[in-house]
């Protein structure tokens, strides 16, 4: 995908906006838009107009995951790797390049049957993002919004899809055949954020494990773990620091039953000096479970 791509966007079907209006609000922290004239509820956490679009229906799980390239010569080229896979694509239409708020897209489904949509262009906010509950604000740019973990069908056959076919560079594996916890996971980068896309074969029935915003101050991290209890946002994992990111979080249920992750402090890839590795274990300390994944 070249280092110049990142995780520009995310599509939610979620069955009570209502309850996510406050939560993404108040626990997280994110700023909500106008309803858009399609439906979709829209949260914004830096420049871009909005990096979430929510729609409501029953599924409460993942709609589309938006991978946002540096211009339209980089979408043509990634769409003759497609091609030369034989992955089926789409074109997006304007009017969904519109709702979207990116110039133009392309999508196809992965082999998780998630829609992943491919664009360029994003729409910027008419006026700067004005942080809210996260006080120093989200850590973005050119490592995009943050990262996912989905829950893979079949992670040789995910992980060979998004290296082989869209380019995404490995970072590492956590593998760890404790009897309570056994654990395969895959972790891929597209810019220099540790990852921006993870996978893993886990008893869920929905597609998104997580997905994780990072704060630009660990102060945020903890006032965050605090706050959400106040609130009564069920927490699934204590504070703790990953082994292999590095990065220093919590998790957190949000209204659709798929968890958040807030975080701070991710580790930064030079890909000129990166060695692969497999982890033993997730966490380095902490991430203690507080409720069942
Ligand atoms: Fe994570």
């Amino acid at each position: 995908m070249g280092t110049t791509a990142q995780l520009g966007y995310l599509g939610l079907e979620v069955s009570d906006l209502g309850a996510w209006r406050r939560f993404a609000t108040e626990a997280l922290g994110l700023e909500v838009g106008a309803l858009r004239p399609g439906g979709a509820l829209p949260l914004r956490m830096d420049g871009h107009q909005h990096r979430f679009l929510l729609h409501e229906g029953p599924a409460n799980d993942v709609a589309y995951i938006g991978w946002e390239l540096a211009d339209g010569a980089a979408l043509e080229v990634l769409c003759g790797r497609l091609d030369r896979a034989r992955v089926p694509f789409r074109a997006g239409t304007a009017t969904e390049a519109a709702e979207r708020g990116v110039k133009q897209l392309i999508h196809f489904v992965d082999p998780n049957g998630i829609r992943v949509e491919i664009c360029h262009g994003p729409s910027m906010g008419a006026v700067p993002f004005r942080p809210g509950k996260i006080r120093s604000g989200f850590h973005t740019g050119d490592q995009g919004m943050g990262h996912v973990l989905i829950n893979a069908r079949d992670c040789a056959e995910t992980e060979r899809f998004y290296r082989d076919v869209l380019s995404f560079a490995l970072t590492d594996y956590v593998h760890s055949e404790a009897p309570d916890r056994p654990l395969h996971a895959v972790f891929l980068h597209v810019n220099p954020r540790h990852h921006s896309l993870a996978f893993a074969e886990l008893p869920l029935s929905k597609r998104l494990h997580h997905f994780m915003l990072e704060a630009n101050s660990v102060d945020d991290v903890g006032a965050a773990f605090y706050r959400c209890q106040d609130l009564g946002v069920p927490l699934q994992r204590g504070l703790g620091r990953h082994q292999n990111d590095r990065m220093l979080s919590f998790y957190g249920y949000t209204p659709s039953g798929f968890c958040f992750e807030i975080g701070w402090g991710g580790r930064v890839i030079d890909d000129r000096h990166w060695e692969v590795k497999t982890y033993p274990g997730a966490s380095e300390w902490g991430h203690r479970p507080l409720a069942p994944a």
